[in-house]
Parts: C-alpha cells; structure tokens; sequence
C-alpha cells in the first residue's frame, strides 16, 4: 500500500493525491484522502484506479485544507470496495486512520471494541485502529500519545497515520515493519511509505525505525518509540531528482525502464572495478577475513530477485567454489535451515522491503549466520537489518514488473560470486580478471540488444490471442526462462511456464501442440555440451508441432533450421548471457500486453513491493 500525510501551508489535497499518483504502483485496488477542513475531518474514497478517486473529486465540492493523507491500497482483510478503501473513522467521525500491513489480532480487539459499544463500519482490521484511538483519545488529548498507546496494543506488521480533527495541525505516523518516511520541508513536512511521494518538494528525508511514532506539524518533527523515549533518526539526503520518477515520454515507465538498462548496469558497476582490474566492495561492511570464513552461502528471495538468485548460484558455486543454496523467502524459516556463523545468507531485494525476505533475513541473523543485502532502494528496511549491503543503483523503478533493477541485480551478484573469487584466491586469475573485463562492456551489450528489438515486438503482437507459452532455458538460461514466463503472467496474464530444457521429456514436453509458442533460451555455442543438447530439445519439440522462438547468440547459424523465428543477443560468456537474454524476454511481455490493452505498469492484483506475509 502507499500512504501519503502533509502538513503544511499548500493544499493539502493537491499534495496527497499528487503523491499517491507517485505511489501507485505499491497498490491500486482502491484509494482515499482525509484533509482537515474547517474543524471536520472530509474524506472520500473509491474502489479501483487513483483515477476513480480524482473523477470522485472532481465531481465533489474539494475540501479546502492545509493537513491531509492519503492511501493507495493492495487489499489484504476485506475486498477493494468504496467501503473498505482507506481512510476509516471512529464513531464520532474525528479520527481518520490509514493503514498498511496486517493487524495480526484484529478479530480479537474487533470483538473487545464492540463489547464496548462500537460500531464497525468495514470488515478492515484498519478501522479498529480508529476506534481504539478514539477511546485513548478520551484519556490522553494528544494524538501521539494515544497512537503510541494503541500501538502498544497491536500485533503484527504495520504502517498507521492518523489525523484528528480536534488537533488539526497534526499528522501522526507509527511504523513496525512496514516503510514509513519523514520528508523535511521549510514550514511544510510530508510522510510517505516511499520518498517519491514528496520528491517534488523536498529531497531531505529522515528514516524511521522499527516501533517508532512521528509527529509531523508544520514547524517540525517528533520522533518516539511507542514508549514515548525520544527515538535516535537518520537524516539523508535523496540522490535522484524528480525526473527519475517521471514517464520522461515514454507510453510506460516499463518502457522507459528496460531502456534505462545500459546506464543502470553501468551504474551498479560505477567504483567497483579498479583500475588494476580488481574490485573493492568496501561499502559491503563485511571484512575479506570474514568473507574467507564462510564456507556456505544461503540466497532469499521472492518473485524477480529469486531468478537473480538463481543465477547467483551457478556464478558462486563456479568462480568462489563456495556451496550455494537459493531458497524462496516464504519458504525460508518455515524449515530448519542449517545456519551457522560461516554461513553466508545473502538477501536480494529491490525494494528491502518485501516482508517476506525482511523475516528470512531475521531468521537469519537468529540463527547467527552473517547476512548482507542487494538492494535498490537506500535505507530501507532490510539493508537497514543486514551486516552489510551492496546497492544496485538502478534509479528508482516505477513499473511493477522489475526490468532494470534485475539485470543490477545480475551485475551485483556477479561482483559478489567474482569477489570471493578474489578475497578467497579461488579461480583468482585469467578467468576472473577477465570476466571482470567483460562485465565493463556489458552495458554496450544491452545497448545493442535495444537497437534490434523491433522484430520482438512485432512477434509478440502477433502472438498477443495466444493462451499459452512456454520457456525453455538450460544452466543460467533456465532461470532466464523461469523470467520471461513471470513476466508474461505479470503483464499479460496468459498461461507462461518456465523448464529447464533437459526437464521436458520428463512431463512438460505432454504440453506441446500444433503451433504452442514456445521460446528457447540457447547458451553460448561456446559451451558446447550445453549448446548442442538444447538444439536437440528445439528439434523434439519442432516435431511435435511447436512454434520455436529461439534466442541465441549472433553467428549461431546452427538453431536456424528448427527455428520459425531467431532473436539474436551479442556473444558472451554463458554465466553473463542472462544480461543480454532477458531483455528480449522483457521487451516481448511488454509489447504483448500492450497489445492485449493491458496497464503495463500496473498489472492487475499485483503491488510493487508486497509489506504483508
Ligand atoms: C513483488 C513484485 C515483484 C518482485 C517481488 C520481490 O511481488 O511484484 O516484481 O520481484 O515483489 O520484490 P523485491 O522488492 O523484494 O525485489
């Protein structure tokens, strides 16, 4: 979900929705505002797109305001309705309360609050923040301090602001897991689950931490623990501009992302190799000595990042000679991983905060197993909670789909797997050393692989009334297949699977029909053993009436004959292909669902970064 509070001298309105329209892609079942207007607290609220609610707001008088916040919403208790969206209210109607995460032991404090005579309006677990508010309200007049003690109170993982129409130049924020943001204006101050919300006011932000509650007022603002004992913050500045958040006349920021990718794969790359051809990961914070006692390395991830993590696992396992396990974050803590100090757990997420990977990373670091992060967004939650972290620098992605933060993802696992190379002496030599070299030129590759994607894009528009497609990859290409179907589930909603080539004739191979889509990710000729199997699996499902579209690398003339269509990639080593491999991939859901009238960027029951387990 995004959330958006501001309290300040402009209109408040403005600001809010301005701001949810940045925040969108976290969530877009439905949204709503509360602005303080006049001793009153007016909200409105749709079902649906933010554009609903602007119709809304139009058609309605617009409450004049100076204090307000907002809310898009990824439903989690209660279907995406007018009546479930956020904002809620109490039974007097003074106290507005937005919500994002899960409020673990609503039921209980639901039935607690009727007991006592209220009224719930909604079957959100949201509105019973609200009504717990009011009765604290009745004890203590400040709203900081009834938000700390009905915090005291929940269970679970959340992000809660509050507005009272009774302090009406107060906005109130608490934060346990979930984001939550301060930026710091001159006589204006905002809150939001993401900086972009406020980006175009201000770049100075301050983060808060876990159990913390802000008090956010014109002149300035107040941070406690839910105790109330003044809580230590960390203020930054944003290194991006407002452009970077922007469409930039791109139809999508899918579009404008995946065109990116060269300056984002040069970016993560940026100060990493010195000029001797070594890398220096200081910012990493975990020392080379303890990097050469770790004898195991655990990866956690969910959705796009585990496909990075998937191919992390053959480039550490080859060039650091280290075991490498990959594991679903979801999954993670619900076993008994083995963890030990020499264990390695290394977190991929854009947005560190997927809740999913925030547990597996606590679990983690219970266990006493040392943990570092990949990570998009600077200082948030799980490189906040990690030993160390290495930041991709992709820019801030916008479209739901991950396009530019997966190839960082990829350049940053492979200065990992290629530093432990190094720090521990395994394989540290001509192959490392130029396997750093090679990682230099790739943003020229992806580069090259831009300029030729018209013909994906006319392939994908005439598959755009196929039901079904299949991907095939084998080593590194089999996780790139496992991408390129997510991506078309994501953004076409079509039936896409990924298998690993050699797994075919195991079952899948059942699947193919006359004319079934199916592409085939073909490693390097280099790798020969590799190269000429995934040939025979192209000519056995070419038998059985598959429409082959085969990726290969230029020059490959041995895939032609099977191949009803070829989308050429520039040749690199095998473990590098996924950089070049996966932006054809990307480029044909793209066009595709555009083609189908899909919102590219916002693919239905999906959110951007998922704050619930
Ligand atoms: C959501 C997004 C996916 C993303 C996954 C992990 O499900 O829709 O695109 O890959 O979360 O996100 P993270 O921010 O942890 O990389």
């Amino acid at each position: 979900c995004g959330i958006v509070g501001y309290v300040g001298s402009k209109s408040a309105l403005d600001v809010v929705v301005e701001g949810l329209a940045r925040l969108e892609y976290r969530g877009y079942d439905s949204s709503g505002v509360a602005i303080l207007s006049d001793g009153a607290v007016v909200t409105a609220k749709r079902a649906g797109k933010l554009g609903n609610l602007r119709k809304a707001l139009e058609e309605e008088p617009t409450p004049e305001g100076t204090v307000g916040m907002g809310h898009t919403r990824w439903a989690t208790h209660g279907a995406p309705t007018d009546h479930n969206a956020h904002p809620h209210l109490d039974c007097t109607g003074k106290v507005a309360v937005i919500h994002n995460g899960i409020i673990e032991n609503f039921a209980a404090l639901r039935a607690e609050l009727t007991e006592r005579g209220h009224t719930l309006a909604s079957d959100t677990d949201t509105e019973v923040v609200a009504h717990l508010l009011e009765e604290e309200l009745r004890v203590t007049p400040a709203l900081a301090e009834a938000m700390r003690r009905v915090c005291r109170r929940l269970e679970g993982a959340f992000t809660l602001v509050a507005v009272n129409a009774d302090d009406p130049d107060v906005v109130v924020g608490a934060r346990r897991n979930s984001p939550l943001v301060v930026g710091v204006g001159e006589g204006e101050n905002f809150l939001a689950s993401d900086v972009a919300a406020f980006i175009a006011h201000t770049r100075d932000a301050i983060e808060l931490g876990q159990d913390q509650v802000v008090e956010l007022r014109r002149e300035g603002v107040t941070v406690t623990d839910f105790d109330g004992k003044p809580a230590e913050v960390r203020e930054y500045h944003v290194d991006w501009d407002v452009t970077a958040a922007e469409k930039g006349g791109y139809e999508y920021f899918m579009l404008k992302e995946i065109a990116e990718q060269p300056r984002a794969v040069a970016n993560t790359l940026l100060g990493r190799i010195g000029t001797d051809g070594r890398l220096t990961l200081d910012e990493m914070r975990i020392s080379d000595e303890q990097l050469r006692e770790i004898d195991k390395i655990i990866i956690v991830a969910c959705g796009t990042a585990y496909h990075a993590g998937l191919i992390a696992k053959y480039a550490i396992e080859h060039w650091a000679g280290l075991p490498c396990e990959v594991e679903l974050a979801s999954e993670f803590r619900y076993r008994d991983p083995i963890l030990t100090r020499t264990t390695l757990v290394i977190a991929i997420s854009q947005s560190g905060e997927t809740m999913d990977t925030l547990m597996a990373v606590r679990h983690a670091r219970e266990q006493h197993a040392r943990v570092l992060s990949i990570c998009n967004v600077n200082g948030s939650t799980i490189p906040r909670e990690c030993d160390g972290v290495l930041y991709t620098h992709a820019g801030p992605e916008v479209g739901v789909a991950a396009t530019k933060t997966f190839l960082t993802q990829l350049v940053a696992v492979y200065l990992i797997a290629l530093y432990l190379a190094q720090v521990r002496g395994t394989k540290w030599g001509d192959e490392v050393f130029a396997m750093v070299q090679l990682l230099a030129t790739m943003p020229e590759k992806v580069e090259r692989v831009l300029e030729t994607m018209e013909p994906v894009r006319e392939l994908a528009r005439s598959l755009a009334n196929e039901r079904c497609v299949l991907f095939l990859g084998r080593h590194v290409g089999y996780p790139v297949a496992l991408e390129g179907a997510l991506k078309l589930k994501e953004l076409a909603y079509m039936h896409a699977e990924g298998f690993a080539a050699g797994e075919l004739k195991h079952g899948p191979i059942a699947l193919i029909e006359e004319g079934l889509p199916v592409v085939v990710v073909v490693p390097p000729r280099a790798r020969a053993v590799l190269h000429d199997k995934i040939v025979s699996n192209i000519q056995e499902i070419r038998a059985r009436g598959a429409r082959t579209i085969v990726i290969a690398e230029e020059g490959d003339e041995s895939v032609v004959p099977y191949s009803d269509t070829v989308i050429r990639v520039p040749a690199v080593p095998t473990l590098l292909q996924p950089l070049v491999a996966t932006v054809p991939l990307q480029v044909f859901s793209c066009e595709l669902a555009s083609a189908k009238g899909h919102d590219v960027d916002q693919p239905r029951n999906l959110a951007k970064s998922v704050t619930v387990e």
